[in-house]
């Protein structure tokens, strides 16, 4: 029988550079024989994704509740977990997922200020027990992250979406709880120092991934 895939999850305030090495692990991980499904959080299946564009449309005529938009998050976790995740881990693939639970921790508790144990009684009513394997928090200064955001935004013609239109204060405070997760989870969370060109946080990723999954292989 094989035995079930890894769950590794890329996370990090906005223009960090997740989607970017997101891909980059998923080759690593590929050139060593692994089957890696590449997805997303929130999203990952066409209902989710639709549940996404709730969640991301800066629609100016109502705003979200805070507490709607925890739920939201959570409703698109569970079609994801149901119909990509779980069945993917269980015949034996792994899954690369762009933000999980952390982005919420980090999003809706420090950015928000959802208290975590509310949020962790959602966790445990969704999950069910199920985690990350890894969990690679990309972390960078915030002013420095929004100039790299601001650069792709112009380059691609996007506009912001409802959290990159926060201020700062906001990004500093989802930042400290993205920190503060992976002070108190080390062996789960490993923080990347994304302030730095492409290669040197890539060599950065690979040195974690040959310390933290090359014993999974
Ligand atoms: N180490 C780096 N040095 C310089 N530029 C980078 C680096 N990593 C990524 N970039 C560039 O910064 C921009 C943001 O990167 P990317 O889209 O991967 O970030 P992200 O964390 O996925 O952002 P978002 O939270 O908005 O999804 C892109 O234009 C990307 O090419
Ligand atoms: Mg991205």
């Amino acid at each position: 029988m094989r035995q079930r895939g890894r769950f590794i999850t890329l996370e990090g305030g906005e223009g960090v550079g997740k989607s970017t090495n997101l891909e980059w692990v998923a080759q690593w991980l590929t050139a060593r024989g692994v089957e890696v499904v590449r997805t997303r959080e929130p999203g990952g299946t066409p209902r989710a994704e639709a549940i996404r564009e709730l969640l991301l449309s800066a629609k100016a005529d109502e705003p979200l509740d805070a507490d709607a938009e925890l739920l939201l998050v959570f409703a698109a976790r569970a079609q994801h977990l149901a119909q990509r995740i779980r069945p993917a881990l269980e015949r034996g693939a792994w899954v690369l997922c762009d933000r999980f639970t952390d982005a919420t921790f980090a999003y809706q508790g420090g950015g928000r200020g959802i208290e975590p144990d509310r949020i962790a009684e959602l966790e445990r009513f969704v999950q069910r027990g199920l985690e990350p394997d890894l969990t690679l928090l990309l972390d960078m200064p915030v002013a420095a992250a929004q100039r790299r955001l601001q650069g792709r935004l112009a380059a691609s013609g996007d506009s912001r979406d409802r959290f990159e239109q926060e201020q700062a204060t906001f990004f500093e405070a989802v930042r400290h709880a993205y920190l503060a997760r992976a002070a108190a989870a080390p062996q789960r969370m490993a923080v990347i120092d994304a302030d730095a060109p492409l290669a040197t946080v890539q060599a950065r990723l690979s040195a974690c991934l040959e310390a933290r999954v090359s014993a999974w292989l």
